[in-house]
This record gives structure tokens, sequence and C-alpha cells, in this order.
């Protein structure tokens, strides 16, 4: 079977898991397709790595199914785990085994002949930052565990990755160094899914994001769909010398098209305009060169506040994404 770049790889249909009382996924239905890098964003106990363990045959669903790769959760998990990576949300190594010795366990467990194993897993333990480690990997910081765990998800090149919050922990730069390999593996056309709560990751990585919230999917799009469409407008606020100044500048900016409105208010002395406009950063280089450029010199002060994912949840939940 020839699967195209638009071919579905992972179906959910109102995919459930309960856990006694508490509904903890509650009617998932989702397509993803080939290659795309499709993200879960929701808070904590929003019901992501629920959904990752029912995906990855871990766990069984209350209800509803799923097809990977064409075969069902429910009666295809030898299929299945031929085919994805998993790098879950609680740190899975042998502490009492060296880096290298944990990779080699796992590419053993997928029948990677012995030498050719030995030589990913330089290259991979190279490529995290930890090949320079020969201890035990029960004496590695947190962030080195974990990047640890995601060479040991990659060693026998799936097909399909999970990724159950890879840079939780992490200091913003393994954090970066994550991000990197995500995008090289995006480049691959490797499927991957992941669960993050955080809204950065989600935009800057993902082609597609649903938003999940107490076990039900609330949106589905790309980034700038979703903060298009369910989003705040991006706010610059401009203070200004004089009030003549801030005159002249929002006469030019009445007849830009992407400007929605302005106000203006005062705070102490200072004089300022607040102009909401939609679109991406572009904008704010086109609003710069059609409104401002002239009265440069009399801006006394800006401040940028860009549309965000956080802004979509807030506003179709009316709560933030961190609560
Ligand atoms: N095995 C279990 N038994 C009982 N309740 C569970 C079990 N696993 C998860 N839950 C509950 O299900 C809900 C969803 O949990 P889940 O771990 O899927 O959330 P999450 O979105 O991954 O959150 P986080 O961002 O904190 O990782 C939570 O209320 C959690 O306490
Ligand atoms: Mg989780």
């Amino acid at each position: 079977m020839s699967a195209s770049k638009d071919s579905i790889v992972i179906e959910t249909k109102d995919l459930k898991k309960h856990f006694k009382e508490l509904k903890a996924v509650d009617g998932v239905s989702l397509k993803i397709r080939k290659g795309e890098l499709f993200s879960i964003l929701g808070p904590n106990g929003a019901g992501k790595t629920t959904l990752a363990r029912m995906l990855t045959t871990v766990l069984t669903p209350t209800a509803g199914d799923a097809t990977v790769n064409g075969h069902s959760i429910l009666t295809g998990k030898n299929e299945i785990v031929k085919k994805i990576g998993v790098c879950p949300q609680v740190i899975t190594i042998y502490e009492v085994l060296r880096a290298e010795e944990n990779v080699e366990f796992i590419a053993a467990m997928h029948g990677i002949p012995r030498l050719e194993a030995k030589k990913k897993a330089k290259k991979l333990l190279e490529d995290f930052g930890i090949a320079g480690r020969k201890d035990w990997s029960k004496h590695f910081s947190g962030g080195m565990k974990r990047r640890l765990n995601f060479a040991m998800s990659l060693i026998f090149e799936p097909e399909i990755l999970f990724l159950d919050e890879p840079t939780a922990g992490l200091d913003p730069q393994a954090r970066r160094l994550v991000w990197d390999f995500i995008r090289d593996l995006k480049s691959k056309d490797i499927t991957i899914i992941l669960m993050t709560h955080d809204m950065i990751e989600a935009d800057s990585l993902s082609d597609r994001v649903a938003i999940i919230d107490q076990g039900k999917i609330i949106a589905v799009g790309t980034p700038t769909e979703l903060k298009d469409k369910y989003g705040s407008d991006n706010v610059l606020e401009v203070s200004f010398n004089k009030q003549e100044d801030l005159k002249v500048v929002k006469n030019n900016i009445q007849n830009i098209p992407f400007v929605v409105n302005w106000s203006e208010t005062s705070r102490k002395e200072r004089k300022m305009l607040l102009i909401s406009f939609q679109g991406g950063l572009k904008n704010i280089v086109r609003l710069l060169q059609q409104g401002l450029i002239e009265n440069i010199d009399e801006v006394e002060n800006m401040k940028f506040r860009q549309n965000s994912l956080e802004d979509v949840f807030l506003n179709l939940t009316g709560r933030r994404l961190r609560d």
C-alpha cells in the first residue's frame, strides 16, 4: 500500500477512557496525516497521557476505537508496536545501565544487529549531548535522563513517534536542542504526535494542534488558523512624548485594512495609543512602515502583545491554560 502525503496514519473514533466516574478521555475523534507533527495541547489532567497510552496500546479504551497505521488498537497491538516509538512522560530508563547500554538494549529488543546498534546509539547520544557520560544512568540529572529517554525512543527509526512532554523539566538550552531534533525528525517525514502543555512549543513546532480540555477536543487546526479564529488580536501599545504625534499616527492607521481598532489612553503624563491588528508578525512591520515611521523619533515607548494559543484557550474556556 503506497501512502500518499495526505494519507491518514492515525484515526480515533469517539475514543473514551473512564476511570470510575472520571472521564479522562471523553469521546475523542481525530485524524492525523502521514508526516504531520500533530500536537495535543492542554492543561494538567486534560487527558493527553491517557490518550497517548491508548494509542500506543498500553491502555485499553472504555469505548470507541482507533487505528494506527491501519491497525485497530483493540486487536492490532503486535503490528502497531513494531512501527511506533514512544517517549513517555514518566522517564523509563534502566538506572543500572549506562547511557549507551540503555539505547542498545532497546535496539536489541527490535532486532537491530549489535554493531549497527552500537554505531547508531553513539550517534544519537552525541546528538543529544550525553555521549561523554560513562557511568550508570542512575547518576544523571533529570534533564539528561529525559534526553536519554528520547534517544531510546528513536533507535529503531520509528514511522510514528509519540512524545509525551519531551521538554518537561529541561533547561532552555536542552529544550532548544530537543526542539531542533524534533524539527529534524519532522523533515524526515516521521509522523509525530506531541503531547504538551507548553503553548510556545506547540505553536513553534506543530503543523496542526488539537486543544484538549477535560477529556474533550475543543478545537483543531494549524496554529495560525486557531489564533485567527479563536484568538485575540495582536496589540501594539505606543506612547508618545506629545499629543500631536499621537494624532498624526492615529490618522495614518485609519485606513490600514488589518488594523481592527485603536483606543487612546493616558497613563501619568504619557499619551498612549493601543492598536489592535490581525495577521502575523509581518503586519507589525507593515504597521510601523505605514503608520509610525515618520514619527518614530517621538515615540517614547512601545510594547507588543502577540495573539497566542493561550488566548485561544482562554477565549474557548474562560480559563488560562495552566490552571
Ligand atoms: N490509571 C489511572 N487511574 C485513575 N485516574 C487516572 C489514571 N490515569 C490518569 N488518571 C486521571 O485521568 C485524568 C487525565 O490524566 P492524564 O495523565 O491523561 O492528563 P495529562 O493531560 O497527561 O496531564 P499532565 O499535563 O499533568 O501530564 C487525570 O485526572 C488523572 O488523574
Ligand atoms: Mg501527561
